[in-house]
């Protein structure tokens, strides 16, 4: 078996074309420009890229994009007013609220706070219990930009032993629901594994597709994978690195030099998951400004 390398960056730049493509004609139809608000709190790295390249995207296909940027160590109360006039600001058809947050913000409280009509990250505990229970709402996005790859890659699901790889509110844990579902992409079997699982290596060992995210470098080694296996590694991690001008580099949560090699289909690190949440974001987005899930509130 060939291995094929999924490149989720080329697979995102076509979905955004077509999403172009669709705001073009949603707006010359009348319909209302869509609009995604981000909101920053604190000068974490990774963060600010990840929200520079939300707004950048937005740009792309034509959406409005608004940033709205905060000290970290500004008060939970004003956070929750900030939300509360996203939530009635009617030009705003969905927002995110970058996570992490600062510590002596509670973030359950500020998700909750969240209109679900406009929680294009699907963390919201309607939006959240309805995909549990298969009904239309705003999945997660990096959960969604893998169930589009297996999808657009025409990877086989169904009847598959799926190992998720850690048991997260925002990937491991909707993703192990998403992928067991009664779905075109789905009817797998799903072992959801975490910090007290035993035999972790033997259940890897198993599996037809890995979901790796943990957010340990390189911690999936080649021995622990099954010949002919799909990877998918939602891992980003910042390693020092002697060979780049920067110091450091990205690697995922998979050993990929050695792993890939025995794989049918692995995701890269960068260039693999990463662009893909961003899109499904931007999908969100879009449903939202058409009312697709729920009408405006
Ligand atoms: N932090 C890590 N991933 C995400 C995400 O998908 N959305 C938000 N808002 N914060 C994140």
């Amino acid at each position: 078996m060939t291995l094929q390398i999924i490149d989720g960056k080329a697979l995102a730049n076509q979905i955004k074309e077509e999403l172009k493509l669709e705001v073009e004609h949603w707006v010359e139809n009348g319909g209302k420009r869509p609009h995604l608000a981000a909101v920053l709190v604190g000068d974490d790295p990774a963060s600010q890229a990840y929200v520079r390249n939300k707004v950048k995207s937005c740009e792309q296909v034509g959406f409005q994009s608004t940033l709205l940027k905060y000290e970290a160590d500004m008060a939970e109360d004003d956070l929750l007013d900030i939300v509360k006039g996203l939530n009635e600001n009617p030009e705003i058809d969905g927002y995110i609220v970058q996570l992490p947050l600062p510590k002596h913000i509670d973030e359950n409280k500020i998700l909750l706070a969240i209109d679900y009509r406009k929680d294009v990250d699907g963390f919201h505990p309607v939006n959240f219990g309805r995909m549990a229970q298969g009904l239309d709402s705003y999945l997660p996005a990096t959960p969604m930009g893998i169930l589009t790859m297996l999808d657009r890659y025409n990877i086989e699901t169904s009847g598959k032993d799926v190992v998720v790889l850690g048991r997260s509110n925002i990937v491991g844990t909707p993703i192990s629901i998403l992928l067991s579902r009664k779905a075109k992409v789905g009817n797998a079997t799903v072992t959801l594994t975490h910090s007290r699982t035993s035999d972790l290596e033997g259940h890897l060992k198993r599996a037809d597709i890995i979901v790796a995210a943990i957010g340990i470098p390189l911690f999936v080694k080649k021995e622990m994978v099954k010949q002919g296996a799909v990877i998918i590694d939602v891992g980003i991690n910042r390693v020092t690195s002697p060979d780049t001008k920067s110091g450091y580099k990205l690697v995922g949560d998979v050993d990929y030099d050695h792993v890939a090699p025995n794989c049918s289909h692995i995701t890269p690190v960068p260039g693999g998951v990463g662009p893909m949440t961003v899109v499904s974001l931007l999908q969100n987005t879009m449903k939202a400004a058409k009312e697709t899930i729920y009408n405006k509130p």
